[in-house]
């Protein structure tokens, strides 16, 4: 049996409600099928007319005030409820922002893509040659036969296909330009691309990059070779940078020189790095045999060039003073994302 309950007392009880689930409560105790207003209204039946419309009255108006204190209430506390909630899950908009990812270009990328614009601003138009290469472009073309000694220098890795071989150079791309122009003049190309040898410390890897640059035309000299080459070398590094050619050897060229740069390290006065030189070698050139010309379709009595291979792996230490080429090629983040700002000479 439900309790007796008068207004002010169902006023209090509602006011110091504190979860909507107690009004939930109340309202089942009063007004509910079962509740004791209900219970009230049944009663009024029994008694006589007179005190049924006063009675009955009198419950209505309680009805109506319980109901509407209870909506109120519940009004009430399921606003409290939301300003907590909204308090709870308020922005800090002082924190500071997600900075995205932004992809960086590898600095190998960066310093063939400058290797490449210096090239076409020269006048050079971009060629590309295979990585698996056959032996005859590789060495028998470039004036390597078999059993020749430069082979050993280049010792290599040979696929299971006889004749081919990962190319040790990018010279082989020499012959395969001057096929394309099929005895059109000038052939003037720069090839970048992969390299491999069996090499491997600070300062060679086994896979590389190289860069192989070909001009032929009627009368290209040693000198437009100097010439070309000190521009080159000049734009790529810097024209500040101290140059000088030695004569050499390389079997695809006669007569052969290689290129050398000041010491980065040292500028000159002697270290480790040049061996006390002064000088580091950048890269190998001369003037095309007359052979290597014959094997790419040209005539020696008509036409002449010069040719260059440069590593660029070393051009990136020289340009982002690194000291170790392995690194390059290890893919460690945190060291590539190095370069990537403060690179702005390249
Ligand atoms: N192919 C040579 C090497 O990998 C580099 C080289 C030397 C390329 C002289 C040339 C050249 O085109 O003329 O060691």
């Amino acid at each position: 049996m439900v309790e007796p309950i008068s207004w002010p007392d169902v006023e209090r009880l509602i006011a110091e409600a504190s979860s909507t689930e107690q009004l939930k409560q109340f309202r089942v105790a009063w007004l509910g099928k079962k509740g004791w207003i209900t219970a009230q209204m049944k009663e009024l039946g029994g008694l006589s007319p007179e005190l049924r419309r006063v009675r009955g009255a009198e419950l209505n108006t309680l009805r109506n005030h319980v109901a509407t204190a209870l909506d109120a209430k519940q009004a009430l506390l399921e606003d409290a409820a939301e300003h907590e909630k909204l308090l709870r899950e308020t922005l800090d908009l002082t924190l500071p922002g997600r900075t995205p990812v932004a992809g960086l270009l590898h600095p190998m990328t960066r310093v063939r893509r400058r290797i490449e614009d210096i090239a076409l601003r020269l006048g050079f138009s971009l060629a590309y040659g295979p990585q698996v290469e056959s032996e005859w472009y590789n060495f028998e073309a470039l004036n390597i036969p078999k059993g020749h000694p430069a082979r050993d220098m280049q010792d290599t890795f040979f696929v299971d296909v006889p004749g081919l071989v990962l190319r040790t150079h990018t010279s082989p791309v020499q012959i395969r330009s001057m096929q394309d122009r099929q005895g059109a003049l000038p052939v003037k190309v720069f090839a970048p691309g992969l390299v491999y040898r069996r090499d491997d410390d600070a300062t060679h890897v086994p896979m590389f990059q190289q860069v192989e640059g070909l001009w032929l035309d009627r009368h290209i000299s040693l000198g437009d070779l100097l010439g070309t080459l000190t521009e080159w070398v000049g734009e790529l590094i810097g024209p500040e940078v101290a140059t000088r050619f030695r004569s050499s050897y390389f079997p695809f060229t006669e007569p052969s020189v290689e290129m050398d740069v000041g010491c980065a390290i040292c500028r000159g006065s002697g270290c480790r790095i040049c061996k006390d030189t002064g000088w580091v070698e950048i890269l190998g050139s001369g003037m095309v045999h007359p052979a290597v010309l014959k094997n790419g379709g040209y005539d020696p009595d008509q036409v002449s060039g010069f040719a260059f291979g440069m590593g660029m792996e070393r051009v990136a230490m020289r340009l982002f003073g690194l000291d170790d080429l392995r690194l390059l090629y290890q893919n460690d983040l945190r060291y590539l994302e190095r370069f990537q700002s403060g690179g702005d000479a390249v």
